[in-house]
C-alpha cells in the first residue's frame, strides 16, 4: 500500500473510507509495511467499550526504540535526529545524529539497569527540555520500564502525588533549569517532593546549570559519570504490543490527576502515521514542535512520532520571549524549520508584540504550520496564516488529547481545504460523532453537540493507572458504546468540525488542562478561607484565565484583601504550580447554590465573563440575594 503519505483530497476520502469500513485490514497494512516487529500479531483488534477493554496488535512483539533508532542506522546514521536549541541563543545548538542518539540511549539504558530498574518498573522523569529528557524517555522504553514524565513546572506537592500514584522507584532530574533569564532549582523541588515518597530508591541528576545542590548519600547520583562508564550498546527488551509504554498525568474535573496509560504497539503505529501525514514530513525537512515533552504533544510529536519516521526534530529549551519576542522566528530561520507546531496561546502572545519581530527573520523555509491544545480564535488564525505562513503554508489545527495519544481531527496540509477555527475532518481511522443531552446521536450537518468517538483507534489510552473504574466512568459511561471526549463541538454544512471547548469542569489556560477541584482544594487549605469556586473567563492571550470566588471565615473578614490574594496564589503555586494561579480573586459573602447545596458555577461563569444578561432564572436558588452583590463587586 502506498498511502503512508496522503496527498490529495480525493485520496483522503478513499483512504478514510477504507479505514472505517475495513479498519483492521487498514491498520494491519500500515503496521506491516512501516514498522519493525520482532513478532507479528495474532489479532489486529479486539475491543469492548462497555468493559472497557481495547487491544491492538495482540500477540505482537516489538521495541519502540528499535523503530525510532536502530532501524535508521543503515540509512540515516549521520542524519540529525534531535536538534537541541539551548535557552541561551549564544550557546551553540547541538546536532545529535541517529547514531549518537542510539548510543546515548543505550548507555542510559545500561545505567537504569545497573540502578536496579527492570521491565515494568515506573520511572519518574522531572527534567527541563534538554537532550537528557528525550534520551531518558527512550532509555526507559529500551528496557521496558514505564516512564512517567512530569512537566518541570509542577510543584513539589504535584510531583510527589504523581510519583506516589504510580509507585515510581526512580526519579531522573537535573541540578536546575534555565527559563529565559531565570533559573529554577529543580533538585530542590525533587528533594522536597521525596520527603513524601518512600518508594523512590534512587535519583539520577543531570548537570545543567552547575549550581550547588544537596546530594543525598546512597540515593542521589550524578548522571554523567555513570553514563561515561556504561556500555554503549544495549539489546532492546522485547515488549508485547499491549505492554505499557508510559503513564502521563492529566487533570480531571474532580479528584487527583489521572495517570493515562499508553501501550507500545498501537501508540507507535498511530503517532508515526499521523506525524507523517499531518505534517507532510519529507526526508530533508527540519520539524519543530514547541511543546514541552512533559505534555502529550511532546511525547507523541517531539519524540516518538518524528523519530519513528527518521525525522529531524528540534528540542527548544527556552521560552518564546527570551532574549526577545523574536526568538521563535530566529530559530526557524537559523535551522531552516519546515514544519512549525505550536499552541494558540503562544500565537496570541507573539501577535500582540506586533510584526517587527517577525519581519526581521527569513521564514521562507516554512511549509506547514500546526496548532494544538485549545480552540484557535479567528484573529490568531489569520495572523498566523498571513504573517508566519505568508498565506502559503497551510495550518493544521489539530484536535486531540492526552487520552487519545495522537491527532484525531485535523486538516491534512495540501489536501484538506482549511477553514479558520475549524479542525476540519477526522484523521484516517477516526470516527467522531456528536451527541445530544438525551444521549442520542445528532445526525446531519450544521449541528452542535458533545464530541464522542465511536470506534477505537490504535493509540487510545488503555486505562487510568491503578483505577480502571475511573477510566470507565470518565470516558465510557456518559454514552453507551462511545468514548466521550469532554469537549463540545459543532459540525458545519460540509461536515467540518469546530471544537468549542470543554463541557466539564476542566479549564484550558494557555493550552494547559486544569481541573477546578484541585485548585479549590488548595485555596480551601488557607486558614482564612471558608469556601471557594473557580471558573474560567475569556482572556486575550491565555484563551481562558481563572477567576476565583472566595468566601472567608467570619474571623478573617477584616483582613487585607491584597495580602490574602497573594497568599492564596502562593498556596496554589505550592500545591500545583504557577500555571494554576488565579488572575482574579473576588471575595464574596456567599456563593450561589441550588436548593440541594450545589454551587451554581454556570452563574459564576457568566458573571466572570461579564455576560450578566445571560444569567437566566436565579429565583430558584437557595440564596438568590448573593447574585446581585457578586455582580456589584465583580472585578
Ligand atoms: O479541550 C480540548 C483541547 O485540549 C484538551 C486536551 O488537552 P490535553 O490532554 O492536555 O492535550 C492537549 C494536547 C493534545 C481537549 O479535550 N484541545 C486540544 N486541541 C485542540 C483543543 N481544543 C480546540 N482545538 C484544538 N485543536
Amino acid at each position: 500500500m502506498s498511502n503512508y503519505h496522503i496527498k490529495q483530497f480525493e485520496e483522503y476520502f478513499q483512504v478514510y473510507k477504507k479505514s472505517v469500513t475495513q479498519p483492521e485490514q487498514f491498520w494491519e497494512e500500515i503496521a506491516e509495511e512501516h514498522f519493525y516487529w520482532r513478532k507479528k500479531w495474532n489479532k489486529v483488534l479486539s475491543w469492548d467499550f462497555a468493559k472497557p477493554e481495547i487491544k491492538w496488535f495482540e500477540g505482537a512483539q516489538l521495541n519502540i526504540t528499535e523503530n525510532c533508532l536502530d532501524r535508521h542506522l543503515h540509512s540515516r546514521a549521520h542524519k540529525t535526529a534531535i536538534l537541541f536549541e539551548p535557552n541561551n541563543p549564544n550557546e551553540p545548538a547541538e546536532h545529535i545524529t541517529y547514531k549518537q542518539l542510539h548510543e546515548r540511549v543505550c548507555r542510559f539504558a545500561n545505567v537504569l539497569k545497573e540502578q536496579g530498574i527492570n521491565k515494568g518498573d515506573r520511572v519518574c522523569i522531572y527534567l527541563p527540555m534538554i537532550p537528557e529528557l528525550a534520551v531518558s524517555v527512550l532509555a526507559c522504553a529500551r528496557i521496558g520500564a514505564i516512564h512517567s514524565v512530569v512537566f518541570a513546572g509542577f510543584s513539589a506537592t504535584a510531583l510527589s502525588t504523581r510519583i506516589n500514584d504510580c509507585d515510581a522507584k526512580m526519579v531522573i532530574t537535573s541540578d536546575g533549569s534555565y527559563r529565559g533569564a531565570k533559573t529554577i532549582d529543580l533538585k530542590g523541588i525533587v528533594d522536597e517532593a521525596l520527603e513524601d515518597c518512600n518508594g523512590v530508591t534512587s535519583v539520577l541528576v543531570a548537570k545543567r546549570i552547575h549550581s550547588e545542590i544537596n546530594m543525598k548519600e546512597g540515593r542521589d547520583h550524578w548522571l554523567q559519570p555513570l553514563l561515561d562508564e556504561a556500555y554503549k550498546d544495549y539489546t532492546a527488551e522485547i515488549m508485547d504490543a499491549e505492554d505499557p509504554l508510559f503513564i502521563l498525568y492529566t487533570s480531571g474535573s474532580t479528584g487527583k490527576p489521572k495517570g493515562m496509560m499508553h501501550t507500545c504497539g498501537g501508540y507507535m503505529v498511530y503517532t508515526a502515521y499521523t506525524f507523517k501525514n499531518v505534517f507532510q514530513y519529507r526526508e530533508e525537512d527540519v520539524y519543530w514542535c514547541t511543546a514541552d515533552i512533559g505534555w502529550i504533544t511532546g511525547h507523541s510529536y517531539i519524540v516518538y512520532g518524528p523519530l519513528a519516521n527518521g525525522a529531524t526534530t528540534v528540542m527548544f529549551e527556552g521560552v518564546p520571549s527570551y532574549p526577545d519576542y523574536g526568538r521563535f522566528w530566529d530559530i526557524v530561520e537559523k535551522h531552516k524549520v519546515s514544519q512549525f507546531y505550536t499552541a494558540p496561546t503562544a500565537i496570541r502572545a507573539l501577535a500582540k508584540q506586533g510584526n517587527a519581530f517577525v519581519e526581521k527573520h527569513d521564514l521562507s523555509s516554512l511549509k506547514v504550520l500546526g496548532t494544538v491544545g485549545e480552540p484557535i480564535n479567528e484573529e490568531a488564525w489569520h495572523w498566523y496564516n498571513e504573517n508566519i505562513g505568508k498565506k502559503k503554508s497551510p495550518i493544521a489545527d489539530t484536535w486531540w488529547q492526552t487520552e487519545t495519544g495522537g491527532i484525531m481531527i485535523s486538516p491534512i496540509p495540501f489536501c484538506t481545504p482549511t477553514k479558520p477555527t475549524y479542525a476540519t475532518l477526522p484523521f484516517i481511522g477516526v470516527q467522531p460523532t456528536l451527541m445530544n443531552e438525551k444521549g442520542e446521536e445528532i445526525k446531519g450537518n450544521q449541528v452542535e453537540g458533545r464530541l464522542c468517538i465511536k470506534y477505537p483507534w490504535p493509540s487510545i489510552a488503555r486505562t487510568i493507572w491503578g483505577n480502571h473504574q475511573r477510566y470507565k466512568d470518565t470516558y465510557f459511561s456518559a454514552y453507551d458504546n462511545m468514548y466521550f471526549t469532554g469537549d463540545g463541538a459543532l459540525r458545519d454544512e460540509v461536515g467540518y468540525y469546530r471544537i468549542t471547548g470543554r463541557v466539564d469542569d476542566v479549564i484550558i489556560v494557555s493550552g494547559h488542562n486544569l481541573g477546578t477541584a484541585p485548585i479549590e482544594d488548595a485555596i480551601n487549605e488557607h486558614q482564612a478561607v471558608a469556601e471557594s469556586a473557580i471558573v474560567g473567563f475569556p482572556h486575550d492571550v491565555k484563551g481562558n484565565a481563572l477567576y476565583g470566588y472566595v468566601t472567608l471565615k467570619g474571623s478573617s473578614e477584616g483582613r487585607n484583601q491584597d495580602n490574602l490574594r497573594q497568599e492564596i496564589n502562593q498556596l496554589i503555586t505550592d500545591r500545583i504550580g504557577p500555571i494554576a494561579k488565579l488572575n482574579k480573586i473576588q471575595f464574596v459573602e456567599g456563593l450561589p447554590k441550588t436548593r440541594s447545596g450545589k454551587i451554581m458555577r454556570r452563574i459564576l461563569r457568566k458573571i466572570a465573563a461579564s455576560e450578566m444578561d445571560q444569567l437566566g432564572d436565579t429565583s430558584t436558588l437557595l440564596n438568590p440575594e448573593v447574585v446581585q452583590r457578586i455582580i456589584d463587586d465583580r472585578l
